[in-house]
């Protein structure tokens, strides 16, 4: 039997971090060998808010050696630009044209997007799921590896296949629902300066995130300074305490130990004494792919062919789709 297939991707919008990190990369590192995989670097959607164009360009390729660095296995997994493969805009306007706006409308993301940006919402950033769907549907993905914040985008994803297929299947499907993978731990890292907000790219100090390229120095400096509680003693689940639960969980997370050891390595500790503790795990975790991210970015004509041979063959399956949908359509 052949086997299931894998679609995610990040946004080459700013610092990948650790929630993109532990909520996504890692994840599908770790998977990557039960299904045939496509990782892309979603830079069509990095520019539904305002980027510069340089900086685009070169945020993009240094996403696609994380990738690499992370522990992608070109055996098992595909790694590419999504403006490469252009069926991926043009699925998108032809699913436009199935998707009523009332839903995108109701997508949290877009509501929190919206208000920030005020008057200036231009369209691409209401029609972001849609190209969030295409981009996993033209791959007939079974599963999509994501952070909780995805949840509902891969919910419409499922809505906008089975609308597709109603309206346009006769009785077939032409575009695979997929399901969303979504961890227990870590499916939404909080920010260091405010455990009720996630941590992202977009949030404008660098304080509240941990990047995956930062070094020694300045994770140690970010641990230090990120927000805590005067409570004695550190405990998981305690909803008083998102900060604690989050930094708990981070540890959780790059040390390797259990819940349990943690629970009872940590109760009686302060701040003081975890707060180095967990730099180190950081510190010490993401080392070994900094060091290999070096050795990427310093061999640019590796990435270069890596990323061109995984164009080829994401085009490759991304284009049937395409043609069935153009076909069903009347095209
Ligand atoms: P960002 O919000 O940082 O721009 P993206 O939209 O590029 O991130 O998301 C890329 C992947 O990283 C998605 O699977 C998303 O769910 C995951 N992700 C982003 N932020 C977090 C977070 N704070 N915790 C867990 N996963 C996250
Ligand atoms: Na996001």
């Amino acid at each position: 039997m052949s086997k299931q297939r894998a679609f995610s991707g990040v946004q080459p919008s700013g610092n990948p971090h650790l929630g993109n990190y532990i909520g996504a990369i890692r994840n599908w590192v770790e998977g990557q060998d039960q299904y045939e995989n496509y990782f892309c670097v979603v830079d069509l959607h990095a520019i539904t808010l305002p980027q510069d164009p340089a900086t685009l360009a070169s945020n993009t390729y240094t996403l696609a050696a994380l990738y690499l660095a992370a522990g992608l296995d070109l055996n098992h997994s595909t790694i590419f630009i999504q403006s490469h493969v252009s069926a991926h805009s043009e699925l998108t306007w032809l699913l436009n044209c199935i998707t009523p706006v009332n839903w995108l409308e109701d997508m949290i993301q877009y509501k929190e997007k919206a208000v920030r940006q005020g008057e200036n919402v231009n369209t691409g950033l209401l029609d972001y799921p849609v190209l969030m769907a295409s981009d996993i549907l033209l791959y007939q993905a079974d599963k999509v590896p994501v952070g909780e914040d995805q949840k509902q985008h891969i919910e419409l994803t499922r809505d906008i296949a089975a609308r597709f297929n109603h309206y346009y299947g006769n009785g077939e499907t032409i575009l695979k629902q997929p399901e969303a993978i979504i961890r227990k731990e870590g499916a939404r890292v909080m920010s260091l300066t405010d455990g009720t907000k996630k941590m992202s790219k977009s949030d404008p100090s660098d304080l509240s995130r941990i990047n995956v390229l930062d070094p020694p120095e300045v994770i140690q400096n970010k641990i230090k300074r990120c927000k805590t509680d005067p409570i004695r003693g550190l405990e998981f689940d305690n909803p008083e305490r998102p900060e604690c639960n989050n930094l708990l969980t981070l540890y959780l997370l790059m040390s390797g130990k259990t819940k349990a050891e943690i629970a009872a390595e940590c109760q009686d500790m302060g701040w003081g004494q975890f707060k180095p503790l967990l730099a180190e795990a950081l510190v010490e975790g993401l080392g070994p792919i900094q060091q290999k991210y070096q050795e990427i970015m310093d061999d640019r004509a590796y990435l270069e062919s890596v990323l061109r041979e995984g164009r080829m063959k994401a085009e490759a399956i991304a284009n049937q789709t395409l043609t069935q949908v153009k076909t069903a359509l009347g095209y």
